[in-house]
């Protein structure tokens, strides 16, 4: 593909139809989550191949925490097991790791792992792979206005002086750029609570596969149409005679 023009900066991704997968196969929703880890491995690679610069992906919601119990433990299992097993492929394709989302839910072990992972990974110049864990976008925002409240009561910020960009610096993204392509696999036409004030102007990509199903092909298929878009944020064709 001619990859390199128009290639978006940052991808999101919400990773839908785990537990589907499974169940076309006869099997536990688990083998479906299993699997779905394979498939990250495989499209971190083509991100990074492709030279995509930030790389976010849903993991798991604030509200996962309400499946059953054997379900959200095979989950935190398999991050863990992700989280060791992919720091020497991070290093050596200079790769830094990322997370957003309310880390303090995670078990304690996770924490640490996580927090090593950023560090060692620190100094990488490459893709950033951010991971969304108990991660909810209305949180995100009613925290970013709680900072912004202590900042104005402690007299250290005037309200007159919250705009946009302010307000994106409290969020856990800040520093990055909006997505440019959100792509959710499974064919859900939702948002689930996820970037909510970083998608307002993003192009939008459903595939109708399962992320267990989610190939290298698929996700290349979603940048071209990418490229195919016209990104207006609200303005007119750009290849129309104006009236000013
Ligand atoms: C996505 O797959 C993985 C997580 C949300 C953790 P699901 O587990 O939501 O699979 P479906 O949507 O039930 O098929
Ligand atoms: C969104 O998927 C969350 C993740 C992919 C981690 P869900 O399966 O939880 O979303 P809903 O329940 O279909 O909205
Ligand atoms: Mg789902």
């Amino acid at each position: 593909m001619q990859a390199t023009s128009n290639l978006p900066r940052h991808v999101a991704i919400i990773m839908d139809g785990n537990g589907r997968w499974a169940k076309e196969r006869g099997l536990p929703r688990i083998h479906g989550h299993q699997k779905g880890m394979e498939t990250i491995r495989a499209i971190v690679r083509t991100a990074r191949e492709l030279g995509i610069q930030y790389l976010t992906l849903y993991a798991f919601s604030k509200e996962n925490w309400a499946r059953p119990k054997a379900e959200v433990n095979f989950l935190m299992n398999l991050l863990s097991q992700y989280l060791d097993s992919e720091l020497n492929e991070l290093n050596e394709n200079q790769i830094r790791f990322n997370v957003i989302g309310r880390l303090e839910d995670l078990p304690p072990a996770i924490q640490g792992t996580i927090k090593r992972n950023i560090k060692l990974t620190q100094n990488n110049k490459g893709l950033v792979l951010t991971l969304a864990l108990s991660y909810s976008s209305r949180i995100e925002i009613v925290n970013a206005a709680k900072r912004l409240c202590e900042k104005v009561t402690s007299g250290n910020l005037k309200i007159e002086e919250i705009n946009e960009a302010i307000f994106s610096k409290e969020l856990s993204t800040a520093g990055m750029p909006d997505p440019d392509l959100l792509i959710r696999t499974s064919g859900e036409l939702r948002i689930s609570n996820f970037l909510l004030w970083q998608i307002s102007y993003t192009e939008i990509y459903v595939s109708d596969k399962y992320w267990p199903d989610f190939a290298k092909q698929d996700f290349l298929n979603a940048i071209k149409d990418f490229q195919k878009r016209e990104r207006r944020y609200g303005r007119a064709e750009t290849n129309e005679a104006g009236h000013d």
